[in-house]
């Protein structure tokens, strides 16, 4: 039994680690709640056995590098939580028993990340994610860039201090634009828009968070001097300040309407444009709920009713290994077709060896499949007691399945990578396919299948041969003619107009995706120079980390990278960003340096807006310089040295206002901002759904 118990202790360890700190989900909730639910209930078997460091001893943590921790006034509690109807009764009977006859609230359970968020005299002055529940990371800037946080709060009885408890989400539509862009960078996708919202939060760049496209919904007031004694008149009053608080909310007062509502809930929340889990049941008075008080983890007044992720079993008939245009290898699994969500299901993904290690899935298994908020059904879990004597592990493959060349992992990533770039057939083609897309060099009229034919036939084997074909060679291809054939040409003329910034994209560097490629223009103009940059240059421009840096810097150093863009210059295509016309000369002469992290803009953005009103921006401050554009975190060398130098300091709104207004944007690409979002409907109290 104590074996079982570490078993348990471990595996629920790894698990809180790769959700906490890696923000990656490798088993569904449901699965994750029934391996802590056992080790709960052994434990209390087994008292010999108890250790404070178990995982069932504490909330788990986000504490992460990077951020200032503080210390929340109020904890901040977890809740408990059920996938029973029967046990969830069994609160609301418990509650009724001690109390008599009791209101609750019901609500949803978003699916996010926790937040706290104070305000001050109104104004916001602090947001905190739940840490360990005592204490959080500072993500005061990342909250403020989400444009239905109100800054400052607006009406009458606001307390002096307040605390706005709620769920940072991001809506399916910010998912799933994000995961496509990483997919397209090569990066991981996000698992799930839980780990997209957590890994969001916890960026260094506010700028990116803004672009990310997160909301925020908020279920709790805490402080003193509440408006109200009731958790739902408070929720209401927060409402008229402004705050976002989501309108599928009930007041009940019987077990039938509680039951009610979970039932509506779950088969509405389909539609929802986000992720929710579960509903959550709460005591609506607070005297009540004062009194029947809170355990170390959770209150006692509240519970989590969780719905089950949709799943069906299935069984795993083969795995085959599919190899993308990074050269990453994706397990996925076939399976006996099964419905699942309306659809049939005969493939999911099993993510990479760690997961099926970590699964221990067996061909021939029953396994679990799920859909989630993604779009890929994934494999959750293996059914142990279907298991019979001939599922046997299997060996996760040591070559390429399409070249043979031994795979490697890179240390720190999941996946295993085909080194053989050039000789590879889906790694080239998917990189012709990648050049000619729609954002790239779109090229459409060579769809997936031309490419791969053009490929087989010996006539294309780079993205530079593309520009070499002739059109009676396309014309000679099957399915295409002299009217496709000549429509591939023009296409192939056309996009030598196309943007420095898209041509970089196009390249298919590893982490280098549409958005990154802008920044990396906009920041250095011209291929040579990017060329010429070192890791620590390259980390210069926005969004661009260690990471991506190196992974640059390894496509330049290969000679047949630098081969490709020597054809491509000679054919034509720009290889330099064009030079933007100017906006005005209210700067003019004036010398600008920036520091620090900004709201609204990134700093390459206000780099660009200072040489578009006619302004010099610097890297340091002197006696020369004009105005010090001081954001958050500013470096505290320059700020003392332009105070020292009598330097003006400004902030990101003041020096707006300088060049004519806060709306100011860039005038076209490279920065497009997210559309606005629609604001929800501010519903009529109390109103149902
Ligand atoms: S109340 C002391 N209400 O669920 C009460 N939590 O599993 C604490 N959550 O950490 C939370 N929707 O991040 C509450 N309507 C809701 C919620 C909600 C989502 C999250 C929250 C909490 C977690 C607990």
């Amino acid at each position: 039994m104590k074996q079982r118990i570490e078993q348990l202790r471990d595996r629920i360890n790894l698990l809180n680690y790769k959700y906490y700190v890696e923000a990656q989900s490798e088993v569904s909730d449901y699965e994750y709640d029934a391996l802590l639910r056992e080790l709960q209930e052994l434990e209390a078997q087994h008292p010999e056995f108890f250790d404070p460091n178990s995982p069932t001893q504490r909330v788990g943590s986000d504490l992460g590098s990077g951020f200032v921790s503080v210390e929340h006034r109020y904890p901040m509690l977890s809740l408990g939580n059920t996938y029973s109807l029967d046990e969830l009764r069994e609160f609301v009977n418990r509650v009724e028993r001690e109390e008599g006859h009791t209101e609750f609230v019901c609500e949803l359970k978003f699916d996010g990340t926790a937040i706290s968020i104070i305000y001050e005299n109104g104004k916001l002055t602090r947001a905190v994610t739940r840490g360990d529940g005592t204490r959080g990371d500072d993500v005061t800037a990342n909250i403020r860039t989400i444009r239905t946080v109100p800054l400052v709060l607006r009406g009458d009885n606001i307390p002096p201090y307040v605390e706005m408890r709620g769920e940072v989400i991001m809506p399916h539509a910010s998912f799933q634009r994000l995961n496509a862009e990483r997919e397209e960078a090569g990066e991981n996708p996000f698992a799930n828009p839980r780990n997209a919202a957590a890994g969001t939060i916890k960026l260094q760049s506010s700028a990116e968070v803004a672009r990310r496209g997160l909301d925020c919904y908020l279920y709790s007031m805490v402080g003193e001097g509440l408006p109200h004694e009731n958790h739902w008149d408070n929720l209401q009053e927060a409402r008229g300040w402004g705050l976002k608080i989501s309108d599928r909310m009930v007041r009940c007062r019987s077990w039938e309407e509680i039951e009610e509502f979970i039932t509506r809930t779950d088969s509405e929340r389909g539609s929802l444009p986000y992720d929710t889990d579960g509903a959550v049941v709460k005591v609506n008075d607070y005297a009540t709920q004062r009194r029947l008080g809170s355990t170390a983890k959770a209150p006692r007044w509240a519970v989590a009713y969780k719905f089950k992720a949709e799943q069906a079993l299935s069984r795993l008939l083969s795995v085959d290994f599919q190899v993308g245009r990074t050269g990453a290898v994706t397990p996925v699994a076939n399976l006996e077709p099964v419905q699942l969500a309306g659809t049939v299901v005969k493939r999911a993904s099993l993510h990479n060896a760690d997961q099926i290690a970590l699964l221990d899935v067996r061909v021939g298994d029953m396994v679990y499949v799920e859909k989630g908020g993604e779009i890929i059904p994934k494999i959750t879990g293996v059914e142990l007691s279907e298991r019979t004597d001939d599922c046997v592990p299997f060996e996760y493959i040591a070559r390429c399945p399409e070249c043979g060349t031994p795979l490697v992992r890179i240390e720190g990533e999941a996946k295993h990578y085909c080194p053989n770039s050039e000789g590879c057939k889906p790694q080239i083609v998917g990189r012709i396919i990648h050049f000619i897309s729609r954002k790239a060099m779109n090229i459409e009229g060579i769809g997936d299948e031309t490419a791969e034919l053009l490929y087989t036939s010996g006539l294309v084997s780079n993205i530079a041969d593309l520009y070499r074909i002739l059109p009676q060679q396309i014309a000679t291809l099957p399915r295409m003619g002299t009217k496709s054939a000549e429509n591939i040409m023009r296409q192939l003329t056309e996009s030598r107009g196309v943007p420095f910034s898209r041509v970089l994209f196009a390249l298919g560097i590893r982490f280098v995706g549409e958005t990154t490629a802008k920044y990396l223009a906009n920041h250095f103009r011209t291929m040579d120079a990017l060329m010429a940059a070192s890791v620590e240059e390259l980390a210069e421009a926005d969004e661009v980390g260690e990471k991506i840096a190196e992974s640059i810097r390894a496509y330049f150093a290969d000679e047949r990278n630098v081969a490709i863009i020597n054809r491509l210059r000679e054919v034509g295509l720009q290889m330099e960003e064009v030079e933007k016309e100017s906006l005005s000369d209210v700067l003019a002469g004036k010398s600008i340096v920036i520091s620090g992290s900004f709201v609204r803009h990134s700093r390459d953005e206000l780099k660009a807006l200072i040489e578009l009103h006619g302004g010099k921006n610097l890297a340091t401050v002197s006696g020369t310089t004009d105005y010090l554009l001081a954001g958050d975190k500013i470096g505290p060398a320059k700020l003392q040295k332009a105070t020292k130098l009598g330097v003006q300091i400004i902030s990101e709104s003041e020096f707006e206002e300088m060049i004519g207004g806060a709306e100011i944007t860039l005038p076209k690409e490279p920065f497009e901002k997210p559309a606005p979002k629609v604001e929800e409907k501010i519903p009529v109290q109390g109103a149902l759904f």
